[in-house]
């Protein structure tokens, strides 16, 4: 079901790990142990009742003193993890927002109009820019989502090999090559980089948006950590793994989705007149970026502090025969709710909008996922937000849960209650 890390899959450090016979003084010539959220169910595993659960696996976070990538000490099958795929890309104003502002930072960097996705999920952003009047095709590997109309193969990326679909493009190279959200799920990052000359040409912009480990950090957002997000991205890592291909960071854009992203714009190291024209942004990012391994110290530590405050908080709340739900079954719910042990007795549903979820059980625990609707028509006392990354759009859809006395409890960056 899943394998151990061995190496660094940015900068190839580490002795591999070995059941028996580690000498001592192998220790500092590993990968270093920075977190442990012990064994943990798949976040995205949403099951019935009496459905059988894919399982679980250790959630250990492993830190590279070389480069200074974190990376998760397993990696689960992704056949398990992907195949079948219980998340769907939020049909929210923040996002469609933040498409907006994508295509505005593409068209800046002279993108023309063409654009191939990796891991498209269900074809969300590619429809939003085939409506722009973009030309697009993509690949994911989710059999059970269907892109309906979109030209997308079923596949992973740097693993299936990649025939772009016949559409009205006159020339099949595409002038963007865009991941978001994908890279840190990716096992393998050189072959993923690889990949890119199946379809590339020194033209193309490359961009590939990731969740920044300095803001998963500063945010606290340990429940960020799960099985598909194999990596927790720095430049610095980004750095060591693209030194020997024909790759460069060439502009990085640094976006507030899902509580802090980077956009790592690449660009071909053939192409001269990208080679001259190096945004400053980059050496800005590197410069000013701070992740070590202490800082993963203090995410632990943030960890611990929260998930007591949260467990007094609910037990205080459940004495007083309050009645708590959660709002967003995100996979961020899933490693909340598990590391703080609540159960349906604490918490009593988890409302969200993705019907793949719906009526099945938050992974590793007894709480139902209902409706959205539930929230005003039960009117519970508290609602967790576990989708605090959309606090600000969820706050003033749910204004009647607040007019009628309802309060929410958002969890990070700190513990509050609004
Ligand atoms: P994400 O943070 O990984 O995108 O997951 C957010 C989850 O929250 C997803 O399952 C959809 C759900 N959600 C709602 O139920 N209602 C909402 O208004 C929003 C924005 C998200
Ligand atoms: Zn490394």
């Amino acid at each position: 079901m899943y394998h151990l890390l061995t190496r660094c899959r940015a900068c190839g450090f580490g002795k591999p790990v070995v059941a028996e016979g580690i000498k001592r003084e192998d220790n500092d010539e590993r990968l270093k142990s920075v977190l442990n959220l012990g064994v943990q169910p798949l976040a995205n595993n949403f099951v019935k009742e009496n459905e059988m659960h894919s399982g679980y696996a250790p959630l250990e976070v492993l830190y590279c003193p070389r480069c200074t990538l974190a990376q998760l000490s397993v990696v689960v099958d992704p056949e398990i993890l992907y195949r079948n795929y219980a998340y769907v890309t939020s049909p929210s104003e923040t996002m469609r927002e933040h498409f907006q502002r994508l295509e505005h930072d593409l068209i800046d960097e002279g993108a023309s109009m063409t654009l191939f996705e990796i891991g498209c999920n269900d074809g969300r952003l590619l429809r939003f820019f085939r409506e722009h009047g973009w030309v697009v095709g993509g690949i994911d590997p989710a059999a059970n989502l269907k892109a309906e109309g979109l030209p997308v193969i079923t596949g992973f990326w740097g693993k299936d090999k990649v025939c772009l679909p016949a559409n009205s493009w006159s020339d099949w190279t595409p002038s963007v090559i865009l991941a978001r959200h994908v890279f840190c799920h990716v096992d393998d990052w050189h072959k993923f980089i690889a990949a890119l000359d199946d379809i590339a040409n020194i033209d193309t912009l490359v961009c590939i948006e990731v969740p920044w480990a300095q803001d998963t950090i500063q945010m606290g957002a340990f429940d960020t950590i799960y099985h598909e997000h194999l990596s927790y991205f720095t430049l610095h890592a980004m750095q060591a793994l693209l030194a020997d291909t024909h790759w460069h960071m060439h502009k990085v854009l640094h976006y507030p989705v899902h509580g802090g992203a980077l956009m790592v714009m690449l660009r071909h190291n053939q192409n001269g007149v990208w080679q001259q024209q190096r945004h400053v942004s980059v050496d800005e990012f590197l410069a000013n970026e701070t992740v070590c391994e202490y800082s993963w110290n203090d995410l632990d530590q943030k960890r611990r502090g929260l998930v007591i405050k949260l467990q007094e908080l609910v037990k205080d709340l459940c004495w007083k025969r309050k009645r708590i739900v959660a709002y967003g079954a995100s996979a961020k719910c899933t490693v909340l709710l598990n590391q703080c042990g609540f159960t349906r007795r604490e918490i009593a549903f988890v409302t969200d909008t993705t019907p793949g979820k719906l009526y099945r059980n938050v992974p590793g625990t007894d709480i139902p996922v209902v409706d959205e609707g539930a929230l005003t028509r039960e009117l519970p006392d508290y609602a967790l937000m576990t989708a605090w990354n959309y606090s600000a759009e969820i706050v003033a859809k749910e204004q009647v849960f607040k007019d009628k006395g309802g309060k929410w409890i958002v969890p990070m960056p700190e513990l509050r209650m609004l």
